[in-house]
């Protein structure tokens, strides 16, 4: 018999799936970038998501608590697949090419949890938790607000590098 048999219950997998990614970010992933990378401006921007990357963690436990459950994690493969990909292109890649693998790894972060806040804000709003949606829409907007940011910054290394290599 599968486990997961109703939206409410593949709504809580995939709640404890995006738990599991914003936990990894706030205690590891973003304070190990931040110590990576050279430039500045994504440095702070970093440092700043870090801080938002905190709340989204309160926020999705809310969510849990909202509809009457523990928060629980389940451990996502596509962020370990995605963390995988970066810890092996780091150690591939000369030092001068760092910040560019890390702000592509940043996007494609990014991009995930977007997708994953989209999902989830419309099986809440489908089930009726208008409570709910809000929460999970605060943090979809700082994602996407934080993805326009780190695609600005992508450019901006990739056009300064690409002048500095000619
Ligand atoms: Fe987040
Ligand atoms: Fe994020």
């Amino acid at each position: 018999m599968p486990e997961i048999t109703t939206p409410r219950d593949l709504f809580l997998h995939e709640l404890g799936d995006i738990l599991y990614v914003e936990r990894q970010l706030a205690q590891h992933t973003l304070p190990s970038l931040i110590d990576e990378v050279s430039d500045e401006e994504f440095r702070s921007g970093l440092e700043s998501h870090l801080d938002q990357t905190r709340r989204h963690v309160a926020n999705v436990e809310q969510v849990f608590e909202i509809f009457g459950e523990e928060p629980k994690v389940e451990k996502c493969v596509g962020f370990e697949g995605l963390k995988a990909e970066h810890d092996q292109l780091v150690e591939e890649s000369s030092s001068a090419l760092i910040d560019i693998v890390d702000v592509g790894a940043a996007a494609r972060t990014e991009n995930y949890e977007i997708a994953a806040y989209e999902g989830l804000r419309r099986m809440a709003k489908a089930m009726g938790e208008d409570e709910a949606v809000d929460l999970l829409d605060e943090n979809l907007k700082q994602e996407k607000e934080t993805l326009r940011e780190v695609e600005k910054i992508a450019t901006r290394l990739s056009n300064e590098t690409a002048k500095a290599a000619a």
